[in-house]
C-alpha cells in the first residue's frame, strides 16, 4: 500500500474507533491534532507520512482509557500498521513517538527524539490549551465525575507518572497541574508562537472565573 493510501485508511479506521467519545479524546480531537502537527510538520521540514500516522494514531488506547496502561497505545497502533504493510522503520518510528508523547507529570520530562516526534507532541499539547483546551478539560473532569472546582483543593505538581495517573483533583486544579505548565514545553518556534496566545486565553478565562466564583463579576 502506498503512503497516501495507508494515510486515507488509517484516519478512516481512527475515526470509527473514536466517534462518540464524549470525554475530549474524540476524533475531532485527533483531526484537530493531525491538522496542527501537518502544519508543523511542513514549517519544520519533518517526514510527512510519520508525522501525520504518529497524529492520527496517538491516542488510539490512551493510557487515561486503558487502566493507566501506557504500552496499550504503541502496541494498538503498531499492530494497525503492521497489518497494512507499513514498512518496518515508519512502524518503529511511529510507535516510539506515541510511547513518548504523554505529560507525565509536572516534574517529569518528556523529552522527544525525533522532529516528528516534537512535531506531534506540540500538536497534541496545543489542542490541549486555549479555548479548546478549557473545554476538553471540563468535559473529561465530567466525564471522570469530579467536580469543577473546589477552594480548600490546591493543584500537586506530580514528581513521578504514577502519582499524575492516580490524581483525582478538580477541573481547575488541572489547568496548575498541567495546562498552564505546557507553552514552556513546546519544541517547535512555531508551537511556541501558538502557544503563547492560547495561554492567555486561559489566563484570562480563569481570572474571570474566580471574578465570577466570588460575585465579583
Ligand atoms: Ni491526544
Amino acid at each position: 500500500m502506498n503512503t497516501e493510501n495507508l494515510i486515507n485508511k488509517t484516519r478512516l479506521h481512527v475515526e470509527k474507533e473514536m466517534t462518540g467519545d464524549g470525554s475530549g479524546h474524540d476524533w475531532w480531537h485527533v483531526f484537530r491534532v493531525w491538522s496542527i502537527a501537518r502544519k508543523l510538520g511542513q514549517a519544520e521540514g519533518a517526514d510527512p507520512a510519520t508525522v501525520e500516522l504518529s497524529a492520527l494514531l496517538h491516542d488510539i488506547a490512551d493510557w487515561k482509557f486503558n487502566d493507566g496502561d501506557d504500552s496499550a497505545g504503541p502496541k494498538q497502533a503498531g499492530e494497525w500498521l503492521r497489518a497494512n504493510s507499513a514498512e518496518p522503520k515508519l512502524i518503529d518510528d511511529v510507535c516510539e513517538i506515541i510511547s513518548t508523547l504523554s505529560f507525565k507529570g509536572a516534574g517529569v520530562a518528556t523529552p522527544m527524539r525525533t522532529i516528528e516526534g516534537k512535531v506531534v507532541q506540540d500538536a497534541d499539547r496545543l489542542d490541549a490549551i486555549g479555548a479548546v483546551g478549557i473545554a476538553r478539560t471540563f468535559a473529561y473532569g465530567g466525564h471522570k465525575n469530579r467536580l469543577m472546582y473546589h477552594p480548600d483543593e490546591s493543584p500537586v505538581l506530580h514528581q513521578n507518572f504514577d502519582d499524575y495517573k492516580k490524581n483525582t483533583g478538580h477541573t481547575i486544579n488541572h489547568f496548575h497541574e498541567k495546562l498552564l505548565l505546557l507553552k514552556d514545553r513546546m519544541n517547535t518556534d512555531s508551537a511556541k508562537r501558538m502557544a503563547e496566545k492560547r495561554h492567555l486565553f486561559m489566563e484570562d478565562y480563569l481570572d474571570q472565573f474566580f471574578k465570577e466564583w466570588n460575585g465579583n463579576a
